[in-house]
This record gives structure tokens, C-alpha cells and sequence, in this order.
């Protein structure tokens, strides 16, 4: 492949910023890792599905380390600390000692609790990501959030460790399954939606190139999401402010996918149907028109994803959204929007608000 073909940002975090390597045929480049892993004792951690078709060529990559790889069960359903304790066991097992490095090589769910098997194990080793499904390339992957969840809340139990380095093979995504596509295509909009209009009406012009996996159109997306992340995490990589506008949607959807068990809705469809919640919501507080909402709505049955949530029973789904990690003081903060390409993080709301709305439009 031609450098021309390889798209290199970086996360600007003083001495922990990485790069992120984006293109197609990556995992055909034999020199591409080595200088993150310059001889290192690497443990992959894959899962069923990913490693079977992409294990081999990734282990190519890296004949100068001595490699051992360690397969997890797919699906959300398995992202827990037995999980992570897995991973661990496998880490002393192997004897791996604090120059050991972590690959994860798969989707958000390897990348996750890899990266946070590696932020515990002798209290923190490198790792590095290669993702393989569009929603880890544009988002889970970048940043340096791992975790895992616990039946009393999404992602509850994690720690912020970046990666060396985030490799994203844009030829990975062919083989995607088409509903895992557009759960991806689901954070690509949030990107649109909290901070960049533009983006949000590129994305509305080319549903279709996207659905049928151009390959130049997936990587202008994910371009385009990673700089915007990148940008963000930059300025605030612990979630102290700003970077809280990338949960958009979130607060909505981790109550939906703990409401449905899971794994039974995808990451990204639960993001799709709480982020319409949330414009519904801005509206109501008066953020934005009912024609706003109704375009948003749009651009996700076109992406494939759903728009509203499964019946709700009100109690429950406040309670689990009050599990949320931007709840202060009990009041649960909301990303919700301005206008599409800007968000806003907000508690500005009277608590009964938020009840009535779940009561009035959701419960069926
Ligand atoms: P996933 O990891 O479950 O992957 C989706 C499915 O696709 C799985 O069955 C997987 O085995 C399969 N798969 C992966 N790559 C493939 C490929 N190239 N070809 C064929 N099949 C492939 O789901 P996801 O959508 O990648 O990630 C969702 C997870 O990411 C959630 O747990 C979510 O909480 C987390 N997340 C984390 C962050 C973060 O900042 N850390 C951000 C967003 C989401
Ligand atoms: N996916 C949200 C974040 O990384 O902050």
C-alpha cells in the first residue's frame, strides 16, 4: 500500500499521545507495529469470531515478538470482570512481565476489556488496539476508556489507560455483519450531532455509499470521527467537562440495553434510539423544533437503526439512568442539543421532567 493511502492523527496527550493509524491493507504491513513493540512479549486478546479470520494475519505483524494469543466468548453478554480476569490469568500464566503488551484485536467489546485487563495487570501495561468493527474504529478504541459492565449499570467498573497505538484496517469492516455496521454508523452521527454540522449533512447525503461500505466513504467517516475524537479527549481525557458531549445519547441508551438484557440490543442501536430521546427531550425543554427531532430521526431509520426505545417502565429505566457516571450530586446530567452540531451537558431540567416525558412518550 502506498503511505499516500495512510491516514496517521494523533491524540495529543503529552507524554501519553499515540497515533492513530488508519487504512486499508494494514494488516498487511509487515514494519507497521513494530515500532510500538520493538521486541516485546505481545499477548493478543481476541474473541471467537474476529480471531479465526484475522488472528493469523495480525500475528504476521509481529514475527519479531514472541506471541501468544488468548480467545474470549463473543458478545456484549461477556464484557464482565470474569472476562478481564480471564485475560489476567492468561497475562501470569504466560509469565508476562511489565514489558508485556496487550493487543486487542477485535471490536469494542475485546478492546475494552483488554485495555482494562492491561491498566490492572502489575498495575498497568502498554497495549495497543486493532479494531475491527466501525463502531471500535471510530470510537471504543480511541481515548483510552476500558471497562466492563456489572449487572447494576453499563461500563461501571473500568479505568482510563490509552493505548500505544490504534491500528484500524479498513478492510476489517467487510466482513462485518450489516446490523453491526450501522450500530457503528450510530456513533459516527453522534459526531455530527454534539459538534460538527457539516459532518452530520455528509452523512445525511451518503447513506447509501455508507450502507454499501465504499470504502472511500468509510474513510472519510472514520477520518473525520477520529480527528473530532481525538480533539475532544485531548482536552479532556478524564471527562471532567467537554468530553462528556461524546455520551450523547448514552444515558438513554446503557438504560436500554440494561433494560433489555445485554446484548440483545447492540451498543450502537441502543445509542441510536436513546439519542432520539434526547432530541425529543431537548425539545420539550425547548432546545430545539419538532422538524430538527424529526430529521434525526430520518437519518437513523435510513442508517437501519431503531428510533425508539422498547416499552419503558418509567421507575425502572430512572433508576438505571441515575446509575450514569455523569450523575452528580443525584441529578442526572443530559447531553441534549442546541441545534445539530452542538450539544450541550446539562441538569437544567425540573427532576419530574424527565419522569413525565419516560410516562408520556414511552410507556406503551
Ligand atoms: P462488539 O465488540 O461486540 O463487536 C460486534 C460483533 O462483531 C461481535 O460479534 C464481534 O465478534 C464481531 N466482529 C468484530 N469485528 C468483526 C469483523 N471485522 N468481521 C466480522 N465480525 C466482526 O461490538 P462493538 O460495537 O464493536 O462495541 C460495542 C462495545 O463498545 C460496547 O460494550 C460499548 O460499551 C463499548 N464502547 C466503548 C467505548 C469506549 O470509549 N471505550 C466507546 C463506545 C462503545
Ligand atoms: N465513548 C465516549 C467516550 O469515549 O468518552
Amino acid at each position: 500500500m502506498s503511505q499516500s493511502m495512510l491516514i496517521t492523527l494523533s491524540v495529543d496527550l503529552g507524554p501519553r499521545s499515540y497515533p492513530i493509524l488508519i487504512g486499508s491493507g494494514l494488516l498487511s504491513q509487515p514494519m507497521i507495529l513494530e515500532p510500538y513493540l520493538k521486541h516485546r512479549d505481545v499477548l493478543v486478546v481476541t474473541n471467537d469470531t474476529v480471531g479465526p479470520i484475522y488472528l493469523a494475519p495480525l500475528r504476521s505483524l509481529l514475527s519479531k515478538s514472541q506471541v501468544s494469543s488468548f480467545s474470549l466468548p463473543d458478545g456484549e453478554r461477556h464484557k464482565t470482570m470474569a472476562a478481564v480476569n480471564a485475560v489476567r490469568d492468561a497475562l501470569v500464566a504466560g509469565r508476562y512481565g511489565r514489558d508485556g503488551v496487550v493487543v486487542a484485536l477485535g471490536g469494542g467489546v475485546v478492546g475494552d476489556i483488554a485495555g482494562f485487563a492491561a491498566a490492572i495487570y502489575q498495575r498497568g501495561v502498554d497495549f495497543l488496539q486493532v479494531p475491527t468493527t466501525l463502531l471500535a474504529q471510530v470510537d471504543s478504541a480511541v481515548g483510552g476508556k476500558t471497562g466492563v459492565n456489572h449487572p447494576g449499570g453499563k461500563n461501571l467498573i473500568g479505568a482510563f489507560h490509552q493505548p500505544l497505538c490504534v491500528l484500524a484496517d479498513t478492510d476489517t469492516l467487510q466482513t462485518l455483519p450489516d446490523r453491526e455496521l450501522s450500530a457503528g454508523l450510530a456513533e459516527v452521527l453522534k459526531y455530527g450531532l454534539i459538534t460538527d454540522v457539516a459532518f452530520f449533512d455528509w452523512i445525511e447525503a451518503h447513506t447509501q455509499s455508507l450502507l454499501q461500505r465504499d470504502p472511500a466513504a468509510l474513510r472519510h467517516v472514520i477520518r473525520r470521527s477520529c480527528e473530532l475524537k481525538a480533539e475532544i479527549v485531548a482536552q479532556d481525557e478524564r471527562e471532567q467537562g467537554r468530553r462528556a458531549l461524546l455520551n450523547l445519547g448514552h444515558t438513554f441508551g446503557h438504560a436500554i440495553e440494561l433494560h433489555a438484557g445485554y446484548g440483545e440490543w447492540l451498543h450502537g442501536e441502543a445509542v441510536a434510539a436513546g439519542t432520539c430521546m434526547a432530541a425529543a427531550f431537548s425539545q420539550r425543554l425547548g432546545l430545539i423544533d419538532k422538524a430538527t427531532v424529526e430529521r434525526i430521526r430520518r437519518l437513523y431509520s435510513r442508517l437501519n437503526l431503531p428510533v425508539d426505545p422498547p416499552p419503558v417502565d418509567p421507575g425502572k429505566f430512572l433508576a438505571a439512568m441515575g446509575m450514569d457516571k455523569k450523575v452528580v450530586a443525584g441529578q442526572i446530567r443530559l447531553v441534549l442539543l442546541d441545534r445539530i452540531g452542538a450539544g450541550r451537558i446539562t441538569a437544567d431540567y425540573a427532576p419530574h421532567d424527565l419522569a413525565d416525558f419516560l410516562r408520556e412518550q414511552f410507556v406503551r
